[in-house]
């Protein structure tokens, strides 16, 4: 084993034992004959001291240090005298006496210093992830996001949900951003999108008789970025059989107590309270009210009740609300006959914590007939609707249970428990607030024989011609 303990590990307990750290440099400070380190890894920071005495090789080889070398120390536990206790990290109070020091790596000097006081512009953070990274904000983020992703198996697992993944190459679905296509090399001409989430194949997995379906999904999504909004961002996407609103209600807000219980020690109270979209409105002038007072720091609502469909001033035509799979409230039913579309209300709902919106769902509809006439109002004639959701309406025929979900943004989750401001914090390799990846460089140009191979660049020049 390269190391014994990791640099978080060493108490009092651990005094006179033999130890191996392995670590990164996090300061080093030269009093005479002394050299002090402080070596770093994942788990904290523990202080190294080289003496001539102990190790006159360790020592000169300590002169060499620079921060951010990656290092291995062996060395003695000392317990160190009550004054000398250091109360500001959990390993102060020991340091280890080095008798032997190896440079596995060195390092150039770091371009910001590894300091969490330190200010930093966002792009360098993000060309430098991986030391933005040594720094606690995002680490301690990305620990937090672990733990939640954990909580939801296991709390998905104890509910009987099998989580299945969904395809990433798949066709257009209609959550209302613009898609991200990838030409399909085999099929030239055609392309495949990236998900906006996997709401078609959620649905025909509860006519597959899944009944119970999660999935921690990457969702993409080419539209203006915010603080708020990545082009690829995590979802926790549900679905369930043979259920209503109260079902979704139920097992969300349990989920949620459980996480806010592990991550955060808190109590919420559920049921959450529950707004119509209308009382929002009028109340508030928003669909994702902040219902926070002095002092719970958080505050869930669900928004109900939202209309079914939207004017489009632009195109001059209706369009859904949520996404046109969702039912409509029966009373409401009559109000198709009417064509008196604004006034139709779906069975959908949000979750709206502090003023964000953390996720939302509904009811779906699970006629092949009301789904056609859906389409049929937001503009879909047959043959549209045929070729883009045909599969679903196939799917229709076979026996589809009555059925309901929902998705909640886990980056926002995320950034919320962990009080930042952007979710692009909450993501180990975000992208810029222009789309773009810093680290990486990407998107980048590709050469003409990958333009070639997929057709893209014969339909270029044929255009030129
Ligand atoms: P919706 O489009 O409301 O619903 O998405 C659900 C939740 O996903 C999060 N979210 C985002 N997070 C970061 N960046 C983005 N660009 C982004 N877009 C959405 C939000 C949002 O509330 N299929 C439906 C759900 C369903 O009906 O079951 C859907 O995707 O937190």
């Amino acid at each position: 084993m390269l190391r014994s303990h990791t640099c978080g590990d060493l108490r009092k307990e651990h005094g006179n034992q033999e130890v191996a750290l392995c670590g990164w440099v996090a300061a080093r400070r030269d009093h005479g004959k002394l050299i002090f380190i402080d070596i770093r890894d994942r788990y904290g920071i523990t202080q190294v001291v080289f003496v001539p005495s102990v190790s006159k090789e360790a020592h000169q080889t300590a002169e060499k240090l620079g921060p951010e070398f990656v290092i291995r120390v062996k060395g003695k536990v000392a317990v160190r005298p009550p004054k000398m206790v250091n109360p500001d990290v959990p390993t102060g109070e020991v340091e280890v006496c080095a008798e032997h020091l190896e440079i596995i790596n060195e390092a150039k000097v770091p371009v910001f210093e590894i300091d969490d006081t330190v200010d930093v512009s966002e792009e360098h953070r993000l060309t430098y992830r991986y030391l933005d990274i040594r720094r606690s904000k995002v680490l301690e983020a990305l620990k937090t996001r672990h733990k939640i992703c954990s909580i939801i198996h296991k709390y998905m697992n104890e509910q009987q949900f099998l989580e299945v993944e969904t395809p990433v190459l798949t066709k257009s679905t209609p959550e209302g951003a613009r898609d991200f296509l990838v030409p399909a090399r085999l099929n030239p001409g055609k392309f495949f999108a990236l998900p906006q989430s996997p709401q078609l194949f959620k649905q025909i997995l509860m006519v597959s008789g899944l009944d119970r379906y999660y999935q921690i999904v990457k969702c993409f999504r080419d539209e203006d970025l915010r603080s708020d909004r990545q082009p690829e961002f995590t979802q926790l996407d549900m679905e369930m059989s043979f259920v209503s609103e109260e079902d979704i209600f139920t097992i969300t807000e349990g989920l949620f107590k459980e996480i806010f219980k592990q991550v955060k020690g808190i109590d919420i109270p559920t049921p959450f309270p529950r707004m119509t979209h209308q009382q929002a409105m009028a109340e508030y002038k928003s669909d994702k009210p902040d219902l926070r007072k002095e002092g719970e720091e958080f505050a869930f609502t669900w928004i109900i009740d939202f209309p079914m469909f939207k004017y489009n001033d632009e195109e001059k035509r209706w369009e859904s609300e949520h996404h046109p799979f969702t039912s409509l409230k029966e009373e409401d039913l009559k109000y198709i006959d009417s064509k008196e579309f604004g006034k139709i209300r779906a069975r959908s709902y949000d979750l709206v914590l502090n003023g964000s919106e953390l996720g939302s769902g509904s009811v779906r509809i699970h006629k092949k007939d009301i789904q056609k006439q859906i389409f049929d109002i937001i503009g879909f004639d047959e043959k549209e609707a045929t070729e883009r959701f045909g599969f679903l309406l196939r799917a229709f025929e076979y026996g589809a249970p009555i059925h309901a979900g929902a998705a909640y943004g886990v980056d926002r989750l995320v950034a919320i428990l962990c009080g930042l401001d952007s979710i692009r914090d909450t993501i180990a390799f975000p992208k810029t607030q222009k789309g773009s990846c810093l680290l990486t460089d990407a998107p980048s140009s590709v050469d003409d024989k990958q333009l070639q191979d997929l057709g893209l660049m014969k339909l270029s020049l044929e255009e030129d011609q």
